[in-house]
């Protein structure tokens, strides 16, 4: 594996998340503020070109899964060419997208002609009018109607983004569970993260413990299942079911040891956490005309910076970051 992609740790990163676009047709509430956030230049995006180049180089020196994130990446116009670009890609094994479902029924069909493998969507309510309040927008049935389109088009499991919080929607994790029962879904349950704008505090946030103590209350023979070493998530079954449900614990037992990602924003900024602070530019060292060579040093001086783990929620939630809408892309506001 290259060397160039491993850190201090040993930490071989084989999984990159690129995103496609800082726009977002949503407004969730734990993600950014109701007046959205000021948007890079067009000209300071990358390319599809930048992020095919980008892409192939990272793939060479060992990457073997690219999730393609934003903003929303269904709303920019080429992502059906990128997709299929990276599909070319010989060594990519994976290519998955995590979109908030409003555009998928759409472009599913098309996108799994590309080679997209997988797909995560984020959908944090069973009932239309608190949709709309979290995302502050319409579109409720158009996520379930995604969500059903990837089912039908043979994607097992789709995976279902949940972010829980305390008075929104806590009380909905049974009937969230209860869809997998006849749906190969998988149900994942994220405790809240706190961001800049999203107005966090340890009370709104429901822990990964409290979760599975609600859900074995009304299902005690819900059984583990064994998980990828570098998984986001502690996955479960209901024996029976069709589906299965997780929990994304990034704040009560964060998963820093075994990460394995890397972050390509927008801007073409390269971020190796994502709550650390130390991002470098490979857009700009792309337009001076760098080699590969040269690129590859940039890359693996940043990933050599990677810290061992996060600072700790307090920590996180008293840091100057930003909304999580520009975390996967903008540069620091320091
Ligand atoms: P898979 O590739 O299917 O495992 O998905 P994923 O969990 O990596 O990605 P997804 O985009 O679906 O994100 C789900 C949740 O995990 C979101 O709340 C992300 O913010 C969180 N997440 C994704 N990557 C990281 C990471 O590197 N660190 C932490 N702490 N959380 C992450
Ligand atoms: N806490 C936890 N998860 C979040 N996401 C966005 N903001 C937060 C937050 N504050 C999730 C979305 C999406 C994924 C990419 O990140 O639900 O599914
Ligand atoms: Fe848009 Fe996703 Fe942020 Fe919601 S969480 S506003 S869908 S980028």
């Amino acid at each position: 594996f290259s060397a160039f992609l491993t850190d201090g740790f040993g930490r071989q990163h084989s999984y990159l998340r690129i995103s496609l676009t800082e726009k977002c047709n949503l407004r969730c509430q734990y993600c950014m503020p109701e007046e959205g956030v000021p948007l890079t230049p067009k000209a300071d995006l990358l390319t599809s070109e930048e992020i095919l180049t980008l892409a192939r180089l990272f793939v060479k020196e060992g990457v073997d899964k690219i999730r393609l994130t934003g903003g929303e990446p269904l709303i920019r116009p080429d992502v059906v060419d990128i997709v299929a670009q990276l599909n070319r890609l010989e060594g990519l094994r994976n290519i998955s997208v995590t979109t908030n479902g409003i555009n998928l029924a759409r472009l599913l069909p098309q996108l799994q002609r590309a080679g997209l493998n997988a797909i995560n969507i984020s959908l944090d309510t069973l009932v239309p009018a608190k949709f709309e309040f979290i995302v502050r927008r319409k579109g409720f049935h158009k996520v379930m109607e995604g969500i059903h389109k990837a089912i039908e088009l043979g994607y097992s499991p789709v995976k279902v983004n949940c972010v829980v919080m305390r008075g929104l929607n806590e009380e909905e994790l049974l009937d969230f569970v209860a869809l997998t029962e006849g749906l190969p879904l998988d149900v994942r349950f994220i405790e809240y993260m706190p961001f800049d704008g999203n107005k966090w505090n340890f009370k709104k946030m429901v822990s990964y413990k409290e979760m599975l103590d609600t859900i074995q209350q009304r299902w005690p023979e819900l059984e583990k299942l064994p998980q990828e070493e570098s998984s986001t998530a502690k996955t479960f079954k209901i024996p029976g079911f069709r589906g299965q449900v997780s929990f994304i614990t990034s704040m009560s037992e964060h998963f820093c040891g075994t990460c394995n990602r890397l972050r390509i924003t927008a801007d073409g900024n390269l971020k190796v956490c994502l709550f650390g602070n130390s991002e470098v530019s490979l857009r700009d060292h792309l337009r001076a005309g760098d080699s590969e060579e040269q690129l590859l040093r940039v890359i693996g001086a940043a990933v050599g910076r990677k810290k061992p783990q996060h600072a700790g929620m307090f920590n996180i939630s008293r840091m100057k970051n930003r909304p999580m809408i520009l975390i996967e892309f903008s540069l620091l506001l320091q």
